[in-house]
């Protein structure tokens, strides 16, 4: 039995679903503990792009289990779609090797409006995905929130989610000035919509108990990163949730409470979706090219990604902020193309030279401080690494203390090198 977790150590896209669809391959159970269709997945096969939001990066494994913990928010028709999307792809999803926590909470039209009037009327804009996360999590924390277990009873989902607009309303007439769909509309759409999902429906803690009784290799795959989480993120320029590492005992729950291993999957570079500082970021056709030939498009709304260098101080604190011990690198390919490479390897700030980021520091007004590096460039064709990029991945493992586990040099199955076992 091993339990390893996949943790996003940047702010998301780093590609966590390539290398959870890769070591689900040993997997009895793969578990998403955390985050909502905001997240954006994408797996390649062959000839195939499969981008998953809400079902884990399982999926394509026939004998693993897909399981959506407790602590994700769930949208029930981006779900339908989803699983809709993905059986038009050829994969199997059955109540077998699919299942829900009847524990999560749903996203409902009201949280998905309150998402929008409140990026485009509210006095700060954070650049949300718009599905509803926020709105969902702060009703689950003030516990007026709706549970998936809670879409099978008419009567009792009318009472709660009466209940629970009472507040909303006023925002919605006389703050945001906004039309929203009637009670009765809503309980209808989401009883019909629940009635669809139900199949799959669990109690995910006693089957998360039952995997840990027979032994299971268990795989937890973290959407966004750890610069976005609500604690340790670059507050408020976060999604809201736990990203790190301690979301998968709230959001799941985890055997004895032990992670073997964690695996911080890290973009040899840096790219960010949405508002907020970004001290590494490249306004400069060295940029550009980058999120061109890296494809940095969000794979939930399709927006730009705001690109640039590797940030090594943040990288430090992701890696301490979630216990990270080891490191998948991806997108070397990337950087293979492009002539020029740099590292940020401190900051400036305050008139002292910091060389993590630790809370506290406003990463708005810190200056990075870069080494320039002789850029690699590598054809991952079987033949030895170059001495330059050997520097590059050194330098990481020297500067973080952590191991480079994978590195990840294309987005196809095949396009990867373990440098260690995982799952053995
Ligand atoms: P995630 O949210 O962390 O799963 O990452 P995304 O799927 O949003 O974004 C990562 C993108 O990079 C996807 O389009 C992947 O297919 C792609 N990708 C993953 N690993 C590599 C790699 O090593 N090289 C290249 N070129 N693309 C990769
Ligand atoms: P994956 O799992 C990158 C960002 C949004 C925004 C902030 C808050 O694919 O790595 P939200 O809708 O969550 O309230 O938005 O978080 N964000 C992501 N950025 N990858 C993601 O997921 C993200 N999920 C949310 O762009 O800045
Ligand atoms: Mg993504």
């Amino acid at each position: 039995m091993k339990t390893i977790a996949i943790v996003g150590s940047q702010w998301g896209d780093e590609g966590k679903g390539k290398i959870t669809d890769l070591l689900a391959q040993k997997s009895n159970l793969v578990v998403r503990f955390q985050g909502g269709n905001n997240a954006g997945h994408t797996i390649i096969v062959e000839d195939k792009k499969i981008v998953l939001h809400l079902i884990p990066s399982g999926i394509l494994h026939p004998t693993c289990l897909s399981l959506i913990g407790h602590g994700v928010v769930l949208e029930p028709e981006a779900l339908i779609n989803e699983l809709a999307e993905v059986k038009k792809a050829g994969v199997s999803v059955t109540p077998e090797n699919f299942k829900i926590s009847s524990s999560c909470s749903v996203i409902t039209s009201y949280h998905r409006i309150m998402d929008a009037v409140r990026e485009s009327k509210g006095p700060v804009k954070i650049g949300t995905t718009g599905k509803g996360i926020g709105p969902a999590y702060e009703d689950k924390i003030s516990r007026k929130g709706i549970k998936v277990s809670d879409l099978f009873d008419k009567k009792l989902l009318h009472a709660k989610l009466e209940r629970n607009f009472i507040e909303k309303k006023v925002l919605l007439d006389h703050l945001y000035d906004t039309e929203y769909p009637s009670i009765d509309s809503e309980v209808t759409r989401l009883y019909e919509l629940g009635q669809q999902i139900q199949q799959f429906v669990c109690d995910s803690f006693s089957l998360i108990d039952q995997h840990t009784t027979q032994g299971s290799n268990i795989l937890y795959e973290g959407a966004q990163g750890v610069l976005l989480d609500i604690d340790y993120g670059s507050y408020p320029f976060v999604t809201s949730s736990s990203t790190s590492y301690g979301g998968i005992f709230t959001g799941a729950g985890a055997p004895k409470g032990k992670i073997d291993e964690v695996i911080g999957i890290t973009k040899a570079y840096t790219t960010r979706v949405g508002e907020g500082p970004f001290p590494t970021e490249l306004h400069s056709p060295i940029g550009e090219k980058i999120q061109r030939i890296g494809g940095e498009f969000g794979a939930t709304t399709g927006r730009k990604r705001r690109c640039g260098w590797l940030d090594l101080p943040l990288l430090k604190y992701s890696i301490k902020s979630s216990c990270i011990s080891s490191i998948a690198l991806t997108k070397l390919d990337v950087l293979s193309e492009i002539e020029e490479l740099k590292v940020c390897v401190a900051y400036k700030y305050e008139g002292k030279e910091i060389d993590i980021a630790y809370p506290g520091i406003d990463l708005s007004r810190v200056e990075p401080i870069f080494e320039t590096f002789n850029p690699f460039v590598d054809k991952f064709d079987g033949s030895e690494l170059s001495d330059e990029l050997k520097r590059y991945i050194k330098l990481i493992e020297d500067s973080t203390q952590v191991p480079v586990g994978i590195i990840a040099f294309g987005p196809e199955r095949n396009q990867i090198q373990f440098r260690k076992e995982f799952f053995n």
